[in-house]
């Protein structure tokens, strides 16, 4: 049987984090022998918010050599530039005109992006949505990996792929969310009721990938927790909770499994243990993304390799929309 492809974008902007790894990217890499996948750098949404040219372009090719650093594979998987094929925006204008005003208000990331960002309520914003069901349309995607805030989304590509089939013929598969994994959601270090986020500035608040043994360490023992002393998952602790979790995820084992491993430990022990798997595990792509960073055409030939592998699924999807609306 064929495998099923998967679609997974992700915003070239700022540093990522741990959040980041654990929350999308490490279920990326885990699902490559299962998945036939497809991920894309989606650097056209980036711009939906102001950029610095350069910057933005240096931090497109950084995403790259991070996701191959993390484990993305070339040989198993397509990883390319969203603004490599121009069939994205053309195919987000003929989805554009079959989504009704009605339903793009509803999206809820637009209220929020918008009010965070009142100088700048540009009409890509608003649009974000129908973009994004192009990236997933365009591919004939089984199944889209997805967090909680991107449900709307993609909801959004599967009315607009429905309707579209029904008024002028079949033309889209109508994708599925894949729900992530639980557990994978990281908070901020040192406010544990808030979701780690890079817009937080605050010096202890998020892992990035790109940090030092020494500022992992830093930001470990500074993490919140709380004045009770034994290690065990209990959601009211939500410090501790957090860092259990991120411990769960790294090491793969049991909640028994750790709740033994720490029994008449206190927090000094646990921290120290979970310092050293995160550094076992972030040193590796640190230094990985480093080689890479030294070696920009061999990461601009995958990039080249990824884009023409599905630059004729984009072709043949967008073609067949065209004709079917009536565009010569
Ligand atoms: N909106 C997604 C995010 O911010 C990124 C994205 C763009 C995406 N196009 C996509 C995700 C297509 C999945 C499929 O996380």
């Amino acid at each position: 049987m064929d495998k099923k492809i998967v679609f997974s974008g992700i915003q070239p902007t700022g540093n990522i984090h741990l959040g980041n790894y654990l929350g999308a990217i490490k279920n990326w890499v885990d699902m490559q022998d299962k998945y036939k996948n497809i991920f894309c750098i989606v650097n056209s949404h980036a711009i939906t918010i102001k950029q610095d040219p350069n910057i933005l372009k240096e931090q497109t090719i950084n995403l790259a050599c991070m996701l191959l650093a993390c484990g993305i594979s070339p040989k198993k998987s397509s990883l390319f530039i969203q603004s490599n094929i121009d069939e994205h925006p053309a195919l987000a204008w003929i989805l554009d005109c079959n989504i009704q005003m009605g339903d793009m208000s509803r999206m809820t990331q637009f209220k929020d992006k918008s009010s965070k960002n009142p100088r700048n309520i540009n009409v890509g914003l608003f649009n974000y949505p129908a973009l994004m069901a192009a990236d997933i349309l365009l591919y004939q995607v089984d199944l889209v990996p997805t967090g909680s805030d991107q449900k709307q989304h993609i909801e959004l590509a599967r009315n607009v792929a429905i309707k579209f089939n029904k008024d002028y013929g079949k033309c889209f598969k109508v994708p599925e969310p894949l729900i992530l994994q639980e557990g994978a959601r990281v908070m901020g270090l040192d406010n544990p009721k808030v979701k780690m986020s890079k817009s937080i500035k605050s010096p202890n608040h998020a892992i990035f990938l790109l940090d030092s043994n020494d500022e992992i360490k830093r930001k470990i023992k500074k993490a919140t927790t709380d004045s009770n002393s034994n290690i065990v998952f209990d959601e009211s602790r939500v410090g501790l909770y957090n860092l259990l979790g991120i411990y769960e995820t790294l090491s793969a084992k049991s909640r028994i499994q750790i709740e033994s491993e720490f029994e008449g430990k206190g927090y000094g022990e646990f921290k120290n243990t979970l310092i050293d798997v995160l550094i076992e595990v972030l040193s590796p792509f640190r230094e990985e993304y480093k080689r890479l960073q030294d070696n920009k055409d061999y990461v601009l030939n995958i990039l080249n390799d990824g884009v023409e592998s599905v630059r004729p699924l984009a072709k043949s999807t967008y073609d067949k929309a065209k004709e079917l609306v009536g565009l010569l």
